[in-house]
């Protein structure tokens, strides 16, 4: 069985179809006061799936607390976490001192919580692996790039993919392999949230079909800064692909302003942009985890 939440129906029921698994709704009542009230089917089978995003995630974290500890006295004997994007990864160092390290926390949060864990492209910079951010846990990480490659051919001829900054470079690689595409990186240097300043690299961007790929966009104020230099260089066209659409109101204004054409994301986290639904891999992960997990 696989458990959701109404606000993530289409992901989870496409999800649900190619894994071959019943979707249920888990029913949620939200009190006057805020506090919220889940149902879950009075029974559920010994391996129970439990499909959420968690981007906004601050109730949702709250949601599945109490979703898995009700799921386990129901019968859940081996719970599966699918959220295609997991919070809280960024701060995985106190920059400063005070700060909560933010990914340990919520990691062994979560770790308390389910068996397996199945995500992807997690924003994981000082730690190598999931299971190192998420400790005892079955852990698979999935990643965007190669899909939104294969889109990207075919929607653009010949594109030249640009990562927006170092940490890109990672999905700028496997996604150029994918289809054998030229490819760049630049540089950036973040001073706010709301303020970046990008570099191009060395290299002729003149009539090419640009495509700006990244693991995420937020503000979009990354994109919409390499746009810029890259529509000014004479780029004949700027789209951008993402893995994950944390979009914020704004965004989007402000990325098309900056020469942005196309946005293309996959349906890790609901958005107009979606363009790429990441069922597939996420069944092909399950799959997986079933075949680990059944007696030899
Ligand atoms: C950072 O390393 C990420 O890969 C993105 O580049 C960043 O989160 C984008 O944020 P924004 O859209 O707010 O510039």
């Amino acid at each position: 069985m696989l458990l959701y939440f109404d606000d993530q129906e289409d992901a989870a029921r496409r999800l649900a179809q190619a894994a071959g698994l019943t979707a249920t709704a888990i029913e949620r009542h939200r009190f006057p006061d805020g506090e919220l009230k889940l149902r879950l089917p009075a029974t559920l089978p010994a391996h129970t799936v439990l499909y959420r995003s968690l981007d906004n995630p601050n109730e949702k974290l709250v949601e599945l607390l109490l979703a898995t500890r009700t799921a386990r006295t129901l019968g859940a004997r081996h719970l599966t976490l699918v959220a295609p994007y997991l919070a809280y990864m960024r701060q995985d160092i106190a920059f400063h001192p005070g700060e909560a390290v933010s990914q340990r926390i919520v990691g062994s949060f979560l770790a308390d919580l389910v068996d397996a864990v199945i995500t992807v492209d997690p924003h994981l910079h000082r730690v190598a692996t999931l299971q190192e951010a998420v400790p005892g846990t079955a852990a698979i990480v999935l990643t965007g790039a190669q899909v939104l490659a294969d889109l990207i051919v075919q929607r653009r001829e010949n594109p030249l993919l640009v990562g927006p900054d170092a940490e890109s470079a990672q999905w700028i690689a496997l996604a150029a392999r994918q289809h054998g595409l030229d490819h760049r990186v630049c540089t950036k240097v973040r001073s706010g949230d709301h303020a970046v300043a990008v570099t191009l690299p060395p290299g002729e961007v003149t009539g090419r079909a640009v495509v700006i790929l990244d693991d995420m966009a937020s503000t979009g104020h990354t994109i919409a800064a390499a746009a810029r230099l890259l529509r000014e260089a004479g780029a004949a066209t700027v789209d951008a692909a993402v893995t994950h659409a944390l979009f914020t109101p704004q965004a989007m204004a402000l990325m098309h302003d900056s020469g942005i054409g196309e946005v293309w994301s996959t349906d890790c986290i609901a958005h107009p942009s979606n363009a790429v639904p990441m069922a597939p891999l996420l069944a092909g992960a399950l799959a997986r985890l079933r075949e680990a997990q059944a007696p030899s």
